[in-house]
């Protein structure tokens, strides 16, 4: 008892030693890293600041690049959706002068990857991603849920978006079940999306907003599986082949949110982007990275396993993942 006594205080004492020890290299080290700095000029004060603290840094140039690695190894079977999403968000943050925040819009069915796209376009604007002080994410269920309260939400939310943006121009807004938003809110955020130089002295031009909406997933999933019968190739499809078929039944349709809302009819919508429903070997291809990121080794027995449990429609040709990719990392729990 004694010794473990002695031994433990000798413990607390050395680690006060290091303690002050550090506590006296310390600022040399913070001198020699500031020294360092001005004598090379490499780094300016707010880059240095900014390696210690989250910097909003709107004026720092997209990484091209690696957004586009990032869309390409990770997002799967979406090849329109990370074409569009490259070119309007490397177009938008290399515009030194925007004349408007940028909107985009995600359509597609279930499971397909809107939010994880999401969450891709977060981290590549903020390395804290959907954790940062930058990124706003909204789901309609769970913030804006009684519809008695939508002149509450409506004020919150202005003042929330306002504060935001005076704090760090080129925040990030996302708004999930876009279609399940009551178009109240939606009126309540229009005004910041419009092409106004300023609003009340601030200025929303910078601002980044993202609306995710299941809103025209049926037809999309009917254009896709029009291509399959006619044996084409799910990568031949193009954004001209989707657009009218999403104006038609979306964006004219009058029983649609959307189309409630005026943002379209007023063109403030930059980007359409529609996401194609999974099939199978996508669905073996969100296993397969699942498995990865838990860091086991891929087992192909499960990858298929996995895969089969999965249900697939049409029913006679089943080819369509019902859920998308949405339920791979529950099932690969079973396993
Ligand atoms: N195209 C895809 N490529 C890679 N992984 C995907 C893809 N689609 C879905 N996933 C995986 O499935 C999970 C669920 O997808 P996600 O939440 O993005 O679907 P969603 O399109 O938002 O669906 P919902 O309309 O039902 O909300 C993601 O976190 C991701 O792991
Ligand atoms: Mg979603």
């Amino acid at each position: 008892m004694g010794r473990s006594g002695a031994f433990g205080g000798s413990v607390v004492l050395w680690a006060l030693l290091a303690a002050h020890v550090a506590m006296a290299f310390e600022p040399v080290s913070v001198g020699i890293a500031i020294g360092a700095v001005s004598l090379t000029g490499y780094l300016s004060y707010s880059d240095w600041y900014c390696r210690f603290t989250e910097c909003c840094r709107e004026d720092r140039p997209l990484n091209a690049s690696a957004l586009k690695l990032d869309l390409e190894e990770k997002l799967f079977g979406q090849h329109l959706a990370t074409e569009v999403i490259l070119k309007a968000l490397t177009g938008f943050r290399n515009n030194k002068n925007p004349k408007k925040p940028l909107t985009l819009s995600l359509h597609g069915w279930a499971g397909t990857g809107k939010n994880f796209v999401s969450q891709i376009v977060a981290e590549n604007l903020y390395p804290k991603g959907l954790k940062s002080n930058f990124v706003h994410l909204f789901v309609s269920t769970l913030h804006f849920p009684h519809e008695q309260k939508t002149k509450l939400y409506q004020d919150q939310l202005q003042k929330w978006i306002r504060g935001n943006v005076s704090a760090c121009a080129s925040s990030v807004f996302i708004f999930d079940e876009m279609d399940k938003l009551h178009p109240g809110i939606i009126d309540a955020i229009k005004p910041f999306l419009d092409y106004y130089e300023q609003v009340d002295g601030i200025s929303y031009r910078k601002a980044i907003f993202i609306f995710l909406s299941n809103a025209g997933g049926d037809l999309i999933t009917k254009t896709t599986l029009d291509f399959w019968r006619a044996g084409r190739k799910r990568e031949e499809i193009q954004l001209k082949d989707l657009e009218p078929v999403l104006s038609v039944g979306v964006f004219n349709n009058k029983h649609s949110g959307l189309w409630h809302s005026g943002l379209i009819d007023k063109n403030l919508i930059d980007y359409f982007i529609p996401f194609l429903p999974l099939e199978y070997r996508h669905v073996k291809m969100c296993v397969r990275a699942e498995m990865r990121a838990r860091g086991a080794a891929v087992d192909e027995d499960i990858v298929t396993r996995v895969a089969d449990e999965m249900t697939f429609f049409p029913k006679d040709e089943k080819i369509f993942s019902d859920k998308g990719c949405k339920t791979v990392q529950s099932r690969l729990d079973f396993h």
